[in-house]
């Protein structure tokens, strides 16, 4: 595998940025100063204000915070926004839980400008993660560059997310999306996530013993592609870097690391860096995840919801990206995923969703709690599932229309006063 190097010459790096025209497209100031009607305390449920639920469309909501503290404020946003599939979605017990009708300019303007307000929301070191796929996700990608900077880019994962299927159209299988991930700026919250190893995996990364120790080792290269003047072009031990390229790190830490014997010499006395395996830590995650499917199996707890991401996925995300106590938003809610990692990791958190299915969901998540997937539907809606969440999580439920509906008669949602 290659490295390029990256040429000196600043001007030649510096690209025109790239813009998606379209009739309709606002400029950012004009999203921004956009009317709203406000929201108001509907109900507090299980007696706790500091989670927030929305009950209304995204982007009034999204103003609305904007308005009422949250500028700023929020450390991690996940969205899996509907895909633009021209297709409407029912849950378990077939009602109707959200349209996917947009399409073309209307769809990626409706996301701008979401996307513009969520920017305004985040923190300095807050992240955003946009989950699509092949419908929109390449479209997004420019707007994202757009709205967050290019070099903002931090990730382009691909996630399988069902298993191979016995495909009747004349193309691949579709068993993938895509998960963009961006910071606000270059310092951003990180928790790097680890993978437990596999052991095969670690035998093929880390192919060396220690005889002293028994620990498995791998030996990477000390140089990089580029040629530098600096102290990492310097000779050491007698060695300058190959042709082309440079120490990738000054002769003075090569001393240390050769120091604590975690440089190899090879009998033809090249150097080479010895990084022995972490065996607790796991492995790194890539930008491709294959063990984060939705759930499709007979005994996994789910909600019901129709498109209910993978609950694993959203604890790695938000572990990642954010800190206890940290608010976690995400204002494409659906079932109350991204609410229900960010609650069982000791965030805080804040959900939007226009569909009452989708309160339905939430409720039910974090009172009732999820029932198995199953294949069979049961009859009663709410039998009691087994309680993940339920009753421990708090929040408020906020809504901009004055006569919502009561929910099931389970939940009567009142406007408060
Ligand atoms: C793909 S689903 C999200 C599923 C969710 N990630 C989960 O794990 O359950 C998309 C959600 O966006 C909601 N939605 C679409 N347009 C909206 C809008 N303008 N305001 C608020 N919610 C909206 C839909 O009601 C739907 O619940």
């Amino acid at each position: 595998m290659a490295t390029g190097i990256p040429p000196k010459d600043k001007a030649v790096r510096q690209k025109k940025p790239l813009r998606i025209v379209y009739d309709g497209k606002l400029e950012t100031a004009d999203v921004l100063s956009q009317a709203y009607s406000p929201f108001s305390l509907a109900k507090t449920v299980n007696g706790d204000d500091d989670n927030r639920l929305y009950f209304g469309d995204n982007l009034r909501a999204l103003l609305y915070m904007l308005d009422n503290g949250h500028k700023g404020a929020v450390r991690l946003i996940y969205i899996d926004p509907p895909f633009a599939t021209a297709s409407n979605f029912v849950n378990r017990n077939q009602e109707h839980a959200y349209s996917d009708c947009l399409g073309g300019a209307e769809y990626v303007e409706f996301l701008r400008e979401r996307l513009i307000v969520m920017r305004e929301l985040l923190a300095e070191d807050g992240s955003i993660y946009l989950h699509l796929d092949g419908h929109m996700a390449f479209v997004m990608k420019v707007i994202m560059d757009e709205v967050f900077g290019e070099k903002n880019c931090r990730a382009f994962i691909t996630r399988k997310k069902c298993s191979a299927k016995n495909f009747a159209k004349n193309a691949y299988g579709h068993i993938s999306d895509y998960i963009m991930f961006y910071s606000k700026t270059a310092n951003y919250v990180w928790n790097r996530p680890f993978a437990p190893w596999a052991y095969d995996g670690m035998v093929e990364q880390y192919p060396y013993i220690d005889e002293k120790t028994g620990r498995r080792y791998k030996k990477t290269p000390i140089h990089a592609p580029g040629v530098r003047n600096g102290e990492t072009g310097k000779e050491w031990r007698g060695k300058r870097p190959p042709k082309g390229k440079h120490w990738q790190h000054a002769p003075d830490k090569l001393d240390e690391f050769d120091a604590r014997g975690e440089i190899y010499w090879s009998p033809t006395g090249n150097p080479r860096r010895i990084v022995f395996c972490e065996p607790d830590k796991g492995t790194p995650f890539q930008d491709i995840w294959l063990g984060f499917r939705d759930s499709a199996n007979q005994a996994q707890k789910t909600t019901g919801y129709p498109t209910e991401k993978n609950f694993d996925m959203l604890k790695m995300i938000v572990g990642a990206s954010s800190n206890p106590k940290d608010i976690v938003l995400d204002c494409f809610a659906g079932s109350g995923t991204t609410l229900g990692a960010a609650f069982e990791l000791n965030r805080r958190w804040i959900g939007v969703d226009d569909s009452l299915e989708s309160m339905r969901a939430i409720l039910k998540r974090f009172t009732i709690g999820l029932d198995v997937y199953g294949d069979y539907v049961t009859e009663n809606r709410h039998a009691r599932g087994s309680l993940d969440l339920s009753a421990k999580c708090g929040f408020s439920f906020m809504s901009e229309k004055e006569n919502i509906p009561l929910i099931d008669g389970l939940f009567p949602i009142r406007k408060a006063g």
